[in-house]
C-alpha cells in the first residue's frame, strides 16, 4: 500500500481531532510524491499538498466494478476521490472534479464548494445568468448616455461583442441603438466558449436563421463557425452573427462602429487591447467596455480578517489569474494609442450575500485567496476567514468596476507585420479558413446560402 503522511500540529485546528484528508492516489499525479515538496498536478498547475494546514495522506483504494476495497484498517478522515465506489467506502467524502484536487481539499476544509462555476456546462451557464443580473444593475447610465450620443451621429450601428459569453450585453446595445433613433443594428458576438454562445442564442427568437428550427446551429458542420439570423430585440431589428473563436481576431469580419466587451477588458494586456480596439473599430469609431474590473473586492460589513482575505483574493486575480486590473494604466495606454476617454464612470457590483450571485464570489475568494496563505503563519487564519465568509448571509460584496467609453482615432492604424495578429495560431482567419486578403469581408457572400 502506498501511503504518505504528513502530520502537523495544526490539523486538529481546522479538522476534527485526529482527522485528515485522504487523497485517492488515483487522483494524484505522483511524480514525485516523495520529493521534498510533494505536489499534485491539478487543473491550475502544480500545487504543493504539503503546505496544507492539516494532515493528509495518499490512499490506495482498490476499485473493482462498482465496489471498493480499502487494503488497510479504514483510516479516519475525509476521502477526496473522483471515483464514486471509492467514495462509497467512506462516511465523509468530497468528489474530485476535473482532476482538481486543490479545490477538493479546500472544499473539505469548507473554504469553497466542491464544484466550480465552471466545473460543468450547466453550472457555468447558471453563473452567467446570475452575473448578468448584477451587471445590468451596475452599468453606468452616464457611460450609456455617452454611447448613445456617439451613435446618434452615425448610420445604423454595427457592433462587435468581444468575449460575448451568453450575449448578455445585446439588450443593452439594442436599447442604446433605439435611444439613438435606429430601428436596425448589426451585432457580431465572438467568444471561445461555444456552450455560452449557444445558450445565448437559445434565449433569442432568431428568424431567417440558416439552420433548422431544432438544430444546434453551433454544432452542425455547416454553421459550426458562424451563424447569422435576425431577431427583434426591444423593437430593434438586429442582424446577428455568432462566432466561436478568438475575439481579438474579429477584424476578419470587417470594421465596426462600436467595439464592445462586457467584463472583458481586464482579461487582455492593455497594449494588445488598445491595438485590437483600433484594428476592430472603424476610424473615428467607439469602444464600449462596461464592467471592467478595477482590482478591488470589498465586503460590507467587514469582519476580522475579511480585509486580509480579500486583498489576497485581489492579488490572486492579478498575479495568478493574470488579470489587468489597473484601470489608470489602461487609460494611459489607450491615450498613448491616440484614443480619447469619453466616459469613465464606476459600475461597481453590489452583490447581496443572500442573493444568487454571492455563492460564486464566495467560492472564488475561498479558492483563490486561501492557498496564498498556505505555508505561512496565517494559513489557519485564512481557512477560518474563508469559512466565516462562506457562512455570512447578511451584507454584500462590493466589487469595483469601471465602464469606459472610448473614442477611437480618426486615422487608420498603420499595417505592419508585427501588429497583424497577436497570436497567429489562434486566429479567426485560420478558424474560418478565410483568405484574409481584404480587410472588409462579407461573410454572407463567403458562406453562401445553406
Ligand atoms: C468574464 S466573461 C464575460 C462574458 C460576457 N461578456 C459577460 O459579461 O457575461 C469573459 C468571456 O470572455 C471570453 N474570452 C476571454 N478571452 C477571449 C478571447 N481571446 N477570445 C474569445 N473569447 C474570450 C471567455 O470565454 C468568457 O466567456
Amino acid at each position: 500500500m502506498h501511503c504518505h503522511c504528513t502530520a502537523t500540529t495544526m490539523s486538529t485546528a481546522v479538522l476534527a481531532a485526529d482527522d485528515q484528508l485522504l487523497v485517492d492516489s488515483h487522483d494524484l499525479d505522483t511524480t514525485p510524491l516523495n520529493d521534498e515538496r510533494d505536489g499534485v498536478t491539478h487543473s491550475q498547475g502544480k500545487w504543493p499538498l504539503d503546505t496544507l494546514p492539516c494532515a493528509w495522506r495518499s490512499l490506495d483504494v482498490q476499485v473493482s466494478g462498482a465496489a471498493a476495497a480499502v487494503d488497510m484498517p479504514r483510516p479516519r478522515g475525509i476521502i477526496l476521490s473522483s471515483r464514486a465506489p471509492a467514495r462509497e467506502a467512506f462516511p465523509r467524502t468530497v468528489c474530485v472534479y476535473q482532476a482538481d484536487v486543490r479545490r477538493a481539499a479546500l472544499a473539505a476544509l469548507e473554504c469553497c464548494g466542491a464544484t466550480a462555476g465552471g466545473a460543468s456546462r450547466d453550472a457555468r451557464l447558471a453563473y452567467f445568468k446570475a452575473k448578468a443580473a448584477v451587471d445590468d444593475a451596475a452599468r453606468s447610465d452616464e457611460a450609456l448616455a455617452v454611447l448613445v450620443a456617439r451613435l446618434q451621429v452615425g448610420e445604423a450601428p454595427r457592433f462587435v461583442d468581444l468575449g460575448a459569453g451568453t450575449l448578455s450585453l445585446l439588450p443593452t446595445l439594442a436599447r442604446a441603438a433605439k435611444a439613438a433613433g435606429f430601428e436596425t443594428m448589426d451585432y457580431v458576438a465572438v467568444d471561445r466558449d461555444r456552450a455560452a454562445l449557444r445558450a445565448g442564442l437559445a434565449k433569442l427568437e432568431v428568424e431567417d436563421a440558416p439552420w433548422l428550427q431544432d438544430a444546434d446551429p453551433l454544432a452542425t458542420r455547416q454553421f459550426d463557425k458562424l451563424v447569422r439570423g435576425t431577431c427583434d430585440i426591444d423593437g430593434v431589428q438586429c442582424t446577428l452573427s455568432v462566432v466561436a473563436g478568438d475575439a481579438l481576431d474579429a477584424d476578419a469580419f470587417g470594421a465596426f462602429d462600436v467595439v464592445c466587451g462586457n467584463a472583458f477588458a481586464d482579461l487582455i494586456r492593455p497594449e494588445i487591447l488598445a491595438d485590437r480596439l483600433r484594428r476592430l473599430g472603424k476610424p473615428g469609431g467607439t469602444a464600449y467596455l462596461p464592467i471592467t474590473f478595477a482590482g478591488t473586492t470589498e465586503l460590507e460589513p467587514r469582519f476580522a480578517g475579511s480585509d486580509e482575505l480579500l486583498r489576497a483574493y485581489d492579488e490572486h486575480l492579478d498575479e495568478d489569474q493574470k488579470q489587468y486590473t489597473d484601470v489608470a494604466r489602461l487609460v494611459q495606454i489607450l491615450e498613448r494609442n491616440e484614443c480619447t476617454i469619453l466616459s469613465r464612470d464606476s459600475s461597481d457590483w453590489r452583490v447581496p450575500l443572500d442573493g444568487p450571485f454571492a455563492p460564486y464570489l464566495k467560492d472564488f475568494v475561498g479558492l483563490g485567496a486561501v492557498p496564498r496563505f498556505f505555508g505561512g503563519p496565517k494559513a489557519l487564519d485564512a481557512v477560518r476567514w474563508a469559512r466565516a465568509l462562506q457562512k455570512q448571509r447578511s451584507g454584500a460584496f462590493v466589487v469595483r468596476n469601471v465602464d469606459l467609453v472610448v473614442g477611437l482615432p480618426a486615422e487608420e492604424i498603420p499595417e505592419t507585420r508585427g501588429t497583424r495578429s497577436h497570436r497567429r495560431g489562434d486566429s479567426l482567419t485560420q478558424l474560418l479558413d478565410l483568405a484574409r486578403t481584404k480587410s472588409e469581408c462579407d461573410l454572407a457572400d463567403m458562406l453562401g446560402a445553406p
